[in-house]
């Protein structure tokens, strides 16, 4: 037994060197499809050392870490090519993603792409459906365009969806709930998607990770309860609310920043996420009491109320989880004191940020009691008998002065449309070419104007147009 290993090991190595290479050489065909996507994609600096005699399952398209080719014996299974950190600029005018669609559809067995920061521009075609074995996808960083197309949903096997940084405009469709059933992750992060999130979105059976932020997203999540493996929500930067969204107990981080909820925090739900790590609901219309139960969460590392109008008193004696690190209530109705184990020496080391409350932290960072107390009557959360009274008694005049101000604003305002809009007719009338011809080029062989809207491209209009068509 003793001499098995040894000896063992003396047969691979003699393995090893009676196999010239060790990987299979990759079919013909495919190494001429590698080619092919190398020219169409206009021959990036990624790809510069792929040659007709590169050996592609061997290693030899592989540049480490902006392009590599995984395959399986003579198949390739895996390309990944990702452009600098940046982005490329727009691939030129005769770059076709369908063809470039058309052609990856000749690697079979391709389960993984990632085509990142390479310029690639147009709508996605719907023909992506013919990458039939696809499991994961990375587009980031391009100019793809249009709505997300019916053909994906025909990708059955598809587990990660990544378009972030792009310009993907249209609805997130209601099939990807349904339609996908091995989808965990899912991000279209800093897009021009619009509309409300569907509902079936709550029904993704596999659903791990959901990103939406930097969208145009408006009204409420779906109920997300059901979503057994939803661990991350990131929503951030949309329109989204007013109700605080339904979750699963397994969620470890949430965000909901920039949006337009409000009401109150779920105290007693939130109470009962033991894995949350990270909860960011800053820059919202929260109100009503901040439940101090929140920082005693026990795998809770983030936390960021700020920007929002929390109100009720903290003390001293609020206890924090072990693994709290950065706590931002900031810019809120907060009283009392900031808890004892959130100060200087408290335990656990955490970053506390509590500027712009009403703390009693005597450091000029915060605003004066009363400043609280207002403003929570003011937005209606603490309606006391006592002062109701006294507000009712000066109410028909304060009313009144509403009304006035009311009025003369909006009149002001119409004024201020009628003349806009005449303006703006008019401007319009001036330049009729100008319209003309952007509506040309979306059809012509010019880039279309949608490409125009993006502050990323430093191609002119006028640079555009010697593309197009000479006789415009
Ligand atoms: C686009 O045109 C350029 C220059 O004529 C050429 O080198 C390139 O191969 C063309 N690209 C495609 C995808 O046809
Ligand atoms: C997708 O590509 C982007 C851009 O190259 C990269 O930053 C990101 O990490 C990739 N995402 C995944 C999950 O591989
Ligand atoms: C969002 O995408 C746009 C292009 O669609 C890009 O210019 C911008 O840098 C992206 N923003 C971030 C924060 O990455
Ligand atoms: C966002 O959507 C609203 C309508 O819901 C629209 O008026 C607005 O122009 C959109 N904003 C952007 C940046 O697309």
């Amino acid at each position: 037994m003793a001499a098995a290993g040894p000896s063992c090991l003396l047969a691979l190595v003699f393995l090893a060197v009676l196999l010239p290479g060790g990987a299979p050489l990759l079919q013909a065909s495919q190494t001429w499809t590698l080619l092919k996507v190398q020219q169409l994609l206009g021959r990036p600096p990624a790809l510069r050392h792929w040659r007709r005699t590169t050996d592609f399952c061997g290693g030899g398209g592989t540049v480490a870490p902006s392009a590599s080719v995984v395959c399986y014996g003579d198949t390739v299974t895996q390309l990944h090519v990702a452009g600098g950190a940046q982005g490329a600029p727009p691939l030129p005018l005769n770059f076709s993603l369908g063809a470039l669609v058309t052609t990856l559809s000749r690697l079979p067995d391709l389960k993984v792409l990632t085509l990142s920061g390479l310029g690639l521009w147009g709508p996605l075609p719907g023909k992506l459906e013919r990458l039939a074995g696809l499991e994961i996808v990375n587009m980031s960083r391009n100019y793809l365009y249009g709505p997300i197309p019916r053909g994906l949903s025909r990708l059955q096997g598809l587990q990660t969806l990544i378009l972030d940084d792009n310009m993907i405009g249209g609805e997130v469709p209601g099939w990807v709930g349904t339609a996908l059933p091995a989808l965990a992750v899912l991000s279209l992060r800093n897009n021009s998607l619009a509309g409300a999130v569907p509902e079936s979105l709550g029904k993704a059976p596999s659903l791990r990770s959901l990103v939406l932020a930097s969208n145009n997203l408006s009204g409420n999540l779906p109920d997300m309860r059901g979503l057994a493996n939803l661990q991350v929500l990131d929503v951030g930067g949309n329109s989204l609310g007013p109700a605080f969204p339904r979750l699963g107990r397994k969620v470890a981080s949430v965000v909901l920043s920039r949006n337009k909820f409000t009401g109150g925090l779920p105290a007693a739900e939130l109470s009962s996420f033991y894995l949350l790590e990270h909860l960011d609901v800053s820059l919202n219309r929260f109100v009503g009491p901040f439940p101090p139960a929140l920082l005693s969460l026990p795998s809770l590392q983030y936390l960021s109320i700020a920007g929002n109008r929390f109100t009720g008193a903290l003390s001293d004696k609020v206890p924090c989880g072990d693994n709290l690190r950065l706590v931002d209530l900031s810019s809120n109705l907060l009283m009392g004191s900031v808890p004892a184990c959130l100060r200087p020496g408290g335990k656990p080391v955490a970053v506390v940020l509590s500027s712009e409350n009403c703390l009693d932290r005597g450091d000029g960072s915060q605003h004066p009691s009363p400043f609280c107390q207002n403003q929570a009557l003011a937005v209606g959360i603490v309606p006391r008998h006592n002062e109701k009274k006294k507000v009712s008694r000066h109410a028909g005049f304060i009313a009144g002065i509403v009304m006035a101000v009311v009025v003369a604003v909006s009149l002001v305002g119409a004024m201020a449309f009628f003349a806009i809009k005449k303006m703006t007719m008019e401007g319009a009338k001036t330049r009729p070419a100008a319209t003309l011809m952007e509506d040309h080029t979306s059809t012509s062989s010019a880039y279309p104007s949608k490409l125009f809207a993006d502050a990323r491209l430093h191609i002119t209009d006028s640079e555009a147009r010697s593309f197009g068509d000479p006789a415009i």
